[in-house]
């Protein structure tokens, strides 16, 4: 079987879910499902405030507007109450992030676009392994390198859903039809994986048990060390900190594989310089992401520890 086919299988029995369609990547991902819904020129989408940008942008590919609801303090994911009133006759889609391996509050987000019949994706990027037998619309993955299953680059949608599976094989793979004739009826796009991109994800598959160990002993550590510790996520990506707004920048000029946080989406450029949403934008101002990579050892985490609890 080739490897990118192996990968959908054993990614779907992973997932609990019927399909998977690998594709190039986690954006490309959400682009292919956006499509597939059939998201288009003067079409909304809800998208988070306080997420990665990939998801604002897949939306902007579409020709259709990212519309920006905050997030809730505690999981950073879209705040049910709000989406509800976001929500207008030209709403198609709704994007949910599980932010910083923090799962959103699916039931309380389904049930409303199930009330208004908009489908939802769900964005695992930066939770996998926490989402199981998903009752979203589509839910995407990424592979890239720093993700919890890596491969060097990669994405994949897992969904119950035939008609998707369809659009997104037709549409990846340049919208060539079955004859191969070169008579394509729609604009396709070359967003198929390679295969060695799924040996290396399959790879990753295989190690998954003993790296989310090892990422949970790393969460235990700095839950330990640090002086504030985080709640405990539902799956371990980053190790992210809340920290005085003045004491970022020294703490990430401090922590060599420390990183920013998102800022709101709705304050870049192209989305309009806003201020951002409230919470969007106090989390943008807090948070910070401590590293949780796999190689880090206990000595490792304290030192990281000691030097964030000495500058907060
Ligand atoms: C939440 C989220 N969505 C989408 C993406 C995009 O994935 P990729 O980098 O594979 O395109 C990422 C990661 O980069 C992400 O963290």
């Amino acid at each position: 079987m080739e490897p990118y086919k192996e990968l959908e299988e054993k990614y779907a029995a992973f997932a609990g879910s019927t399909h998977a369609v690998s594709c190039s990547s986690g954006t490309a991902a959400l682009h292919l499902s956006l499509l597939a819904f059939g998201v288009g020129a003067g079409d909304e989408v809800i998208v988070p405030d306080f997420c990665m940008a990939a998801c604002a942008f897949a939306v902007s590919y579409c020709n259709a507007t990212p519309v920006f609801v905050d997030v809730l303090p505690d999981t950073y994911a879209l705040d049910p109450a709000l989406l509800e009133v976001a929500i207008t006759p030209r709403t198609k889609a709704i994007i949910v992030v599980h932010t910083y391996g923090r799962l959103a509050d699916m039931d309380a987000i389904i049930a409303i676009a199930k009330r208004h019949s908009i489908p939802v994706i769900e964005d695992a990027c930066e939770a996998q392994g926490a989402v199981h037998a998903s009752k979203a619309d589509v839910t995407v993955y990424s592979f890239f390198r720093n993700k919890i299953i890596p491969a060097e680059e990669g994405g994949l949608i897992t969904t119950e859903s035939e008609h998707i599976v369809e659009r997104a094989n037709f549409l990846k793979s340049m919208a060539f039809n079955t004859e191969h004739d070169y008579f394509h009826t729609e604009i396709g796009y070359n967003y198929r994986m390679p295969d060695a991109e799924a040996v290396l994800a399959l790879a990753s598959l295989r190690a998954y048990e003993a790296n989310v160990a090892k990422r949970t002993a790393i969460e235990a550590w700095y839950d330990q060390y640090l002086t504030q510790p985080m709640p405990k996520r539902d799956a371990v990506w980053f190790y992210e900190v809340n920290v005085p707004s003045n004491a970022k920048e020294a703490i990430l000029a401090a922590i060599p594989r420390a990183r920013h946080s998102f800022k709101p989406l709705s304050s870049l450029p192209m989305y309009g310089s806003g201020a951002g949403k409230p919470v969007s934008r106090a989390l943008s101002e807090s948070l910070l992401l401590l590293p949780a990579w796999t190689d880090l050892i206990e000595s490792d985490v304290r030192d990281i520890a000691e030097r964030v609890n000495g500058l907060i």
